[in-house]
């Protein structure tokens, strides 16, 4: 490891300062004797000016180096307001690691050919800044989970059948059994509440998803919570302190990160309990009421999503949805059989579901029941059924698309930026 200070620690009140930095370069101009080079390393930039007068070896080096080069540079601090952060390095040795002749990447580069060399793509600033939002995103999740008293589970990937529906799983050969990616943890966390109350795990969640919408990946990670004893009210409650807590930390520290995607903070700053809650048949009447062509009991997909998403400033939830269009687990609501005890958090601006959430039926019978009607197996479940009959509680929990969240608050135009290595039906490479 080198002794070396970061970019953004390079400040005008430390000017006459020597320093030594290592990065990448960002941009690199000559004007008469002199190469300006701004520097980029995880931190941010800043400016290294190379005279001839000063060392002629470092101005020739400096003058050969291309964008995206490895170096190393050696140089006094200096303010100046007209510098990009208003204070450069006047430069006099620079060592170069790697020279780069010519970086794939260009400024006219579609989205398509950014995908087909994201491994480099991971060099620019702007993706940094959204893995870094995405990073203080779930830091603020953790301080949030600890100090309520959530113990972090760590729950299997390899899995025998499905939470969420048979047509999205990804099947595999595991020795000579078939076993399946798992969808959501949902299953085994609630398996844990019966010895830790309140768990929580962020896994990789799989869906063989071919629908190439700006809100579905193959592969995303999942933040899922399941508490003991709590109902579905409850469990919105735990949502929407998580989800305030997410942001608003998010805000505090990565403030000038997330300015970079959008310019009005409205929407997060409002982000705070209690959000508001509509019924689905509110929902509805919404829609109905702005000439959408949908009846009761239809699912909302993310264009009836979007256009109720308009009616609010924040983050929202949709509450009572239809039993035949929710999950088998789900518990069916004692006042009207015709739905379910769940819920949904919608996020604004367009949108949509970041959560799904939902109290589970906790009755054997009853889920054994639900279980046949959706024409599967219980034999399939036998372990799960086994949790409501021997000392079964009420329970609720939920699942947060990490890449749907930031995706939100970063405005982005599709999750497959809020990932590292996007995964979707047509892409598995790089
Ligand atoms: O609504 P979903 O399918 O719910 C579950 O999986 C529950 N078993 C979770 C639970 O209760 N523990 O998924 C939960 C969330 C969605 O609201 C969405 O944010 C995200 O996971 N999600 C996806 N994100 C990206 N791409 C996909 N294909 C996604 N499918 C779901």
């Amino acid at each position: 490891m080198i002794d070396k200070v970061y970019c953004a620690d390079v400040r005008p009140d430390m000017e006459g300062k020597r320093v030594k930095l290592a990065g990448w370069v960002y941009r690199k101009r000559e004007v008469g004797k002199k190469v300006f080079i701004v520097l980029r390393d995880s931190s941010g930039i800043v400016q290294t000016i190379f005279k001839k007068e000063l060392s002629e070896k470092a101005y020739a080096e400096a003058k050969k180096v291309g964008i995206e080069s490895s170096i190393i540079v050696e140089g006094t601090v200096k303010a100046d307001p007209r510098a990009p952060t208003g204070v450069e390095i006047q430069a006099d040795k620079i060592e170069v690691v790697q020279n780069v002749d010519f970086f794939p990447i260009t400024k006219d580069a579609s989205d398509e050919f950014l995908l087909d060399v994201r491994h480099l793509h991971l060099h620019s600033p702007k993706v940094a800044s959204i893995m870094k939002v995405k990073a203080t995103m779930m830091q603020a999740a953790r301080e949030w989970l600890l100090q309520d008293g959530w113990y972090e589970v760590f729950p299997p990937i390899l899995v025998t059948g499905a939470v969420e529906g048979g047509a999205t799983l990804f099947k595999l050969k595991y020795f000579d059994r078939t076993a399946y990616l798992s969808q959501s943890a949902q299953l085994y966390l609630e398996a844990a509440i019966f010895g830790l109350e309140k768990v929580w795990s962020l896994t990789p969640s799989f869906r063989a998803e071919k629908s190439r919408t700006r809100r579905h990946l193959t592969e995303f990670w999942h933040l899922e919570l399941e508490g003991a004893w709590m109902d579905l009210w409850d469990i919105m409650k735990v949502e929407e302190e998580l989800v305030s807590y997410m942001v608003q930390r998010t805000l505090e520290l990565r403030k000038s990160d997330i300015e970079t995607f959008r310019k009005d903070f409205t929407t997060l700053k409002n982000t705070v309990p209690p959000f508001p809650r509509i019924s689905y048949d509110e929902a509805i009447d919404i829609l109905q009421g702005k000439g959408v062509n949908i009846e009761w009991g239809e699912d909302m997909g993310a264009d009836e999503e979007r256009i109720l998403t308009q009616e609010f400033e924040s983050p929202f939830f949709v509450y009572g949805y239809p039993k035949h269009i929710k999950a088998f687990y789900m518990k069916e609501d004692p006042d009207d059989p015709r739905k379910v005890l769940a819920a949904d958090m919608l996020a604004p601006e367009g949108y949509g579901e970041v959560i799904g959430g939902s109290q589970r039926e906790d009755d054997y019978d009853k889920l054994v029941q639900r279980i046949l009607d959706e024409g599967m197996d219980p034999k399939d479940y036998e372990w799960y059924l086994d949790l409501r009959k021997y000392g079964s509680v009420p329970h609720s929990g939920f699942g947060l698309g990490l890449e749907r969240l930031v995706a939100w608050v970063l405005k982005l135009d599709h999750v497959r930026w809020a990932t590292l290595f996007p995964r979707t039906p047509s892409r598995l490479y790089p």
